[in-house]
């Protein structure tokens, strides 16, 4: 009996100096890595959403691992103070969904951590996130680690010939029957889709010129991160209104009314010109000729008629008075 416990004994012994001597030292430690989208490229290694699946790897080491308990950590832009997520026994390393420990192979009192929760609130936008080794005495912390800002898709708009395209956008007027529809400025790769009568027009740049349009209902979108999984659509009628050849003639008549009327007023100015040069000439001749000696004959008929119609109007005014009186 007192064998066995002997043997028991150097061989814990053992145990632990091989634990030691296999990680340089060892000591109670906490390791948070960097988070990676490694299932995206390289571009959109820090891209992150709301509803993405958040995964981040750590390792601890501890000299005990009795009492000693891992917990997540988190502080959001808003709050003063990191707030414990979730937490896990090392001496009870179930495998868990949303933040779990497994023991290391061949390295007693060593653990990998994982944190695989889903983005839910904006509270993990540019979060700062950490580990929190708890043991019987002290707690030791991991370095933080920072979230990138969470990238809203409803919030990024497209342009069609040049024209910002949102939401709001129902209807859109082209006057010609092609459109360029380009992503937003990012800084991840986009690529823009046009869905048009069944068919899907994808490329692999940043924008897409369509030809041949026709006044119809499209579907223009655009995904980032080379993934389906990050897109947005925008559901608008796109009318086209080719600039008529009514609408041409319109215009040339215009020109033509222009034309006319500063050509009649060039007329008019050079008639008067010449109306009054002609006067001056005349009267310059007219010196010795008295005035009465101009009228003509026709000239008098008329102011005998006028005088008879001055005669009948103040005959009618007066009987109109009589009329009044009586
Ligand atoms: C996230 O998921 C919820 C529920 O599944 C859904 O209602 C919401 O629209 C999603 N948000 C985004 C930004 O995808
Ligand atoms: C994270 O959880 C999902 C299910 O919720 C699972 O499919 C995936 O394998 C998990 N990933 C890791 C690294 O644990
Ligand atoms: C994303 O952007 C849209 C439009 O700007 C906004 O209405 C929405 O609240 C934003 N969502 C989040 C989670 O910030
Ligand atoms: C979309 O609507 C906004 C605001 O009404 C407008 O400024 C913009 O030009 C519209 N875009 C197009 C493509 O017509």
């Amino acid at each position: 009996m007192t064998q066995v416990l002997a043997i028991t004994a150097i061989l814990l012994l053992e145990l632990r100096i091989f634990a030691i001597w296999t990680n340089g030292v060892l000591q109670n430690e906490a390791v948070l890595n960097d988070y990676d989208r490694k299932d995206l490229v390289e571009e959109c290694k820090d891209f992150l959403t709301l509803n993405d699946t958040l995964v981040m790897n750590g390792e601890v080491s501890v000299l005990e691992s009795e009492n000693a308990n891992i917990a997540i950590m988190r502080k959001s832009l808003q709050e003063k103070e990191f707030v414990e997520i979730d937490y896990v026994f090392l001496s009870k390393c179930l495998f868990r969904t949303n933040f779990y420990c497994t023991p290391k192979k061949n390295q007693p009192n060593v653990y990998d951590v994982v944190l695989n929760t889903t983005i839910n609130s904006r509270r993990y936008d540019q979060a700062k996130i950490k580990l929190k080794l708890q043991l019987d005495k002290r707690d030791i912390y991991s370095k933080d680690v920072v979230l990138p800002k969470l990238f809203n898709l409803s919030s990024v708009h497209l342009t069609i010939d040049g024209l910002k395209l949102t939401s709001t956008n129902k209807t859109v007027t082209l006057e010609s029957n092609s459109f360029t529809l380009c992503c937003p400025p990012l800084r991840y790769p986009c690529n823009v889709v046009v869905f048009a009568e069944g068919h899907v027009h994808e490329t692999r740049s940043k924008c897409y010129t369509h030809t041949t349009a026709q006044t119809m209902n499209y579907r223009l979108g655009f995904f980032v991160c080379g993934s389906e999984h990050y897109s947005n659509h925008f559901d608008v009628l796109i009318n086209i209104v080719l600039q008529s050849p009514a609408a041409e003639g319109s215009t040339f008549t215009i020109v033509i009314i222009v034309v006319l009327v500063i050509a009649l007023i060039l007329l008019v100015s050079i008639l008067i010109y010449v109306y009054r040069s002609i006067r001056k000439s005349k009267k310059h001749n007219d010196i010795n000729v008295s005035p009465t000696a101009k009228r003509s004959p026709k000239d008098k008929d008329n102011e005998v008629k006028i005088q008879l119609e001055s005669a009948s109007m103040s005959s009618t005014k007066a009987s109109k008075r009589r009329g009044k009186k009586q």
